[in-house]
């Protein structure tokens, strides 16, 4: 659809950005912090541990001041379980609960709403060890951690996002550290399903709780959400994006949004005999919940073909190269689409088209909680970054989100990933996503000394015009 005249963002739209615990914060058992899995997970060749990060831990005030500096309206980032509760469940460590209200406070300082993610790819090393999400009685660790938050940060914080991509810790939990499978585990498929379905009942109860405890607050799910695409249009392609469409993604917003499982997937899922467990209460317990609106990270679509079932298993990929599964869905390059430093396809019409679907299945108000450019940024000798390809990446989607609005899709905002460089989930703090350039390296620990990329005036530029001028520098 060609629009004559677009229709504006609309006023109070949360312009900001996002970080991780893990990946930004380091000081990672310092403080009276327990390790996560990210802590005690093997590292990929080459990346920096988790220990600096960013120091964010020990920088916030100054990484508060530059966002403002900015402009933003918002600011997403997660609780790191651990610092508040070192070991998952018991005692609760007050210096944890301390840095999260001096960093609100920080944020509301400036007139920012912090949108708070609840869990973002940090289980609790002490939980693996009891079984973790396989083991039934997480639902009720993570309502604990929840009441905990909501508690001590409910007066300030009105929006949460539970689970960071469920859908990419199910597909893809051992490229980014958080899958644990019990030794001598006979079905991987369904220890993992059942995984995710005590999550997704985590996440139901953790609505309620939330609408229970802070009625003015709102309350929603960030899965990953990538549009799948058919290949061709022969009938079969098409058969084959649906099935990845439904696994990938609509398995995740059925559930948080009407309380039900996707039958394209319960249907795989009993091919491999791997259905959940689901005991009496527990799908009621998925209808009682309602999100307020949807989060979601979106980086690009995903294309896909046919399976005969008879090809090789792939290697698994990552959040976004990850499609192949013989006999449902086999994964495809996009030959139309550009590609990054990091071999991740560049799609921002899909953008739009991933808005239109979600609305058109959904009816719920969209938060973008994530999107952005993982790339090699060069500091100059002169403390310039020229982040050119990074300003276009934006300004490409941006707009489509403004074509989404015009569509008549509701946005509630953009928080983009990165407000600041921080370690990848595998690839390193080598690729850089922030507007904040840090300088260290995968090598050696650096000053930390931070330094406004050319990004960073651009889309300052951005926000002071609420989208209106998204023009070069
Ligand atoms: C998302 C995650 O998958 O994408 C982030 O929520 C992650 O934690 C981001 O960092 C970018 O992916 P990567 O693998 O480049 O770090």
């Amino acid at each position: 659809m060609i629009h004559k005249k677009l229709k504006p963002f609309p006023e109070g739209f949360f312009w900001g950005a996002s970080t991780s615990a893990y990946q930004v914060e380091g000081a990672n058992l310092e403080d009276g912090k327990g390790p996560s899995c990210q802590d005690v997970k093997e590292l990929p060749a080459g990346t920096a541990d988790l220990k600096t990060c960013a120091d964010h831990y020990h920088h916030y005030k100054e990484d508060v001041a530059l966002m403002a500096e900015m402009g933003f309206k918002s600011y997403r980032f997660s609780i790191a379980w651990t610092r508040l509760l070192p070991e998952g469940t018991g005692k609760v460590n007050p210096k944890g609960i301390e840095f999260y209200n001096n960093l609100i406070n920080e944020i509301k300082k400036y007139g920012m709403e912090p949108i708070v993610t609840m869990f973002h790819f940090d289980m609790p090393a002490a939980l693996d060890q009891r079984g973790s999400w396989g083991n039934r009685d997480s639902v009720d660790w993570f309502l604990n951690f929840a009441k905990v938050m909501f508690e001590n940060f409910g007066d300030r914080v009105k929006y949460w996002l539970t689970i960071n991509e469920q859908n990419m810790l199910t597909l893809v939990g051992p490229v980014i550290g958080t899958l644990y499978i019990p030794e001598g585990c006979k079905n991987v498929i369904k220890e993992v399903y059942q995984q995710n379905h005590h999550m997704l009942l985590a996440q139901a109860k953790a609505m309620v709780l939330c609408h229970e405890m802070l009625p003015d607050a709102k309350i929603g799910p960030a899965p990953n959400i990538s549009l799948v695409y058919p290949a061709s249009c022969k009938p079969e392609d098409i058969t084959a994006a649906q099935n990845f469409n439904a696994m990938r993604n609509w398995l995740y917003l059925d559930m948080a949004v009407y309380g039900v499982y996707n039958n394209l997937v319960w249907a795989y899922l009993e091919e491999h005999d791997a259905c959940p467990d689901i005991q009496e209460g527990d799908m009621d317990i998925m209808k009682q919940a309602h999100p307020d609106f949807i989060g979601f990270n979106y980086y690009n679509t995903k294309t896909v073909q046919y399976s005969d079932g008879t090809e090789a298993k792939e290697a698994l990929g990552d959040q976004q190269s990850m499609s192949s599964f013989p006999g449902f869905s086999k994964g495809a390059a996009n030959p139309n689409l550009p590609r990054t430093e990091f071999n991740w396809e560049i799609d921002p019409v899909g953008f739009r088209n991933t808005i239109r679907e979600m609305y058109s299945r959904y009816r719920l108000p969209m938060l973008v909680t994530e999107n952005g450019l993982g790339a090699y940024d060069t500091l100059t000798e002169d403390g310039k970054i020229h982040d050119t390809y990074r300003i276009k990446y934006y300004q490409d989607h941006i707009i489509q989100i403004q074509e989404a609005i015009s569509d008549g899709c509701e946005m509630l905002g953009y928080n983009p990933w990165s407000a600041i460089d921080l370690v990848s989930t595998h690839e390193g703090i080598r690729k850089r996503y922030g507007f904040i350039y840090v300088d260290t390296t995968d090598e050696k620990v650096g000053s930390l000394k931070r330094y406004r990329k050319d990004s960073f005036f651009w889309y300052k530029k951005v926000i002071a015009s609420n989208g209106a001028d998204l023009s070069n520098l």
